[in-house]
């Protein structure tokens, strides 16, 4: 175990009852330590957290990591889709907040300046490399599950793979989509990718329990066709279109079952398909 000395700024509250006093950070063995620079809270289930990036961390856009918090022998480490893009200079993750979760109880708490300890290997099947060659990219989310999303749309290289990329987001409530609503909006406008994403990259939110302009499961809105009608998109065609897929167990499989009728096939990094899922985490 390595002791990161001293830092007077630490303000884990098991340790630093005074936090003008140095408190020493635990960080375990293979891990990177990484600061806080940014916290958003939307919602009583849900926030946004950004740290600094080691130089050496290299990712895919869609990949996960391994994060946790410091000062235990045996820390709690969860997988967390990075949700900002590999050009971005820091690391950005959209979290649940769930009570009593042996993660997000205390993640939930983080402020800026606090560290973050991170393993040094990401992985995971959503990316495009797991795909074949496609048209249109379909990105199917429900709760944190947009966080894959928000890092592939804001990577030039997806407009470069595919013509249309149609991310949806399904939330319970209108307060829940505003990560996936402000990700959006920021990546049309940005600089560096807002001219490759305009007119490319299509934004379809829903909510099933409060009112919205879309209201609905998005596997129902498939199976009923209103997500094309709202869209004024053609229907899901195995031939052209390729599917990422992300959010909770149920929701994945009952995606599944309609995509798997409707002639794709799941694919993995070492065998492209058209369509790949990955559970988001929980807990
Ligand atoms: P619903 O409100 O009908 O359960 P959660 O916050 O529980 O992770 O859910 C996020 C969103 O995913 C909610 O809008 C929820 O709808 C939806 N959802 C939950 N289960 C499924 C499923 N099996 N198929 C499609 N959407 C689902």
């Amino acid at each position: 175990m390595t002791v990161l000395n001293l830092e007077p700024d630490m303000n884990d509250a098991a340790l630093a009852s005074d936090p003008t006093k140095a408190v020493p950070v635990f960080i375990p063995d293979g891990v990177f330590a990484e600061k806080v620079t940014e916290v958003q809270h939307y919602t009583d289930r849900l926030f946004r957290f950004r740290i600094t990036r080691p130089q050496s961390f290299r990712f895919r856009s869609g990949e996960f990591v391994m994060i946790g918090l410091p000062n235990s022998q045996k820390p709690v480490m969860r997988a967390y889709s990075v949700a900002s893009p590999s050009w971005d200079e820091e690391l950005e993750f959209f979290s649940i907040k769930v009570p009593g979760g042996p993660l997000t109880e205390h993640l939930q708490k983080i402020q800026v300046g606090d560290t973050i300890i991170m393993r040094p290997k990401p992985t995971g099947t959503l990316v495009n490399d797991a795909l074949l060659p496609g048209k249109r990219l379909f990105c199917f989310s429900t709760g944190t599950g947009f966080a894959p999303f928000a890092s592939l749309i804001r990577d030039p290289e997806t407009y470069e793979k595919f013509e249309h990329v149609i991310v949806t987001h399904t939330c319970r409530q209108r307060d829940e989509l505003k990560y996936s609503h402000d990700t959006v909006e920021n990546t049309l406008n940005d600089p560096l990718v807002g001219e490759v994403a305009q007119g490319h990259l299509h934004y379809f939110p829903s909510t099933t329990r409060e009112e919205t302009q879309h209201m609905g499961r998005i596997t129902t809105l498939i199976e009923t066709g209103e997500l094309y009608e709202a869209m004024k998109i053609a229907p899901l065609n195995a031939e052209t279109d390729r599917i990422m897929v992300c959010g909770s167990m149920a929701f994945m499989k009952d995606i599944r079952t309609i995509v798997d009728k409707l002639g794709f096939h799941e694919g993995s990094n070492a065998d492209p398909g058209t369509y790949v899922v990955e559970r988001a985490f929980v807990g």
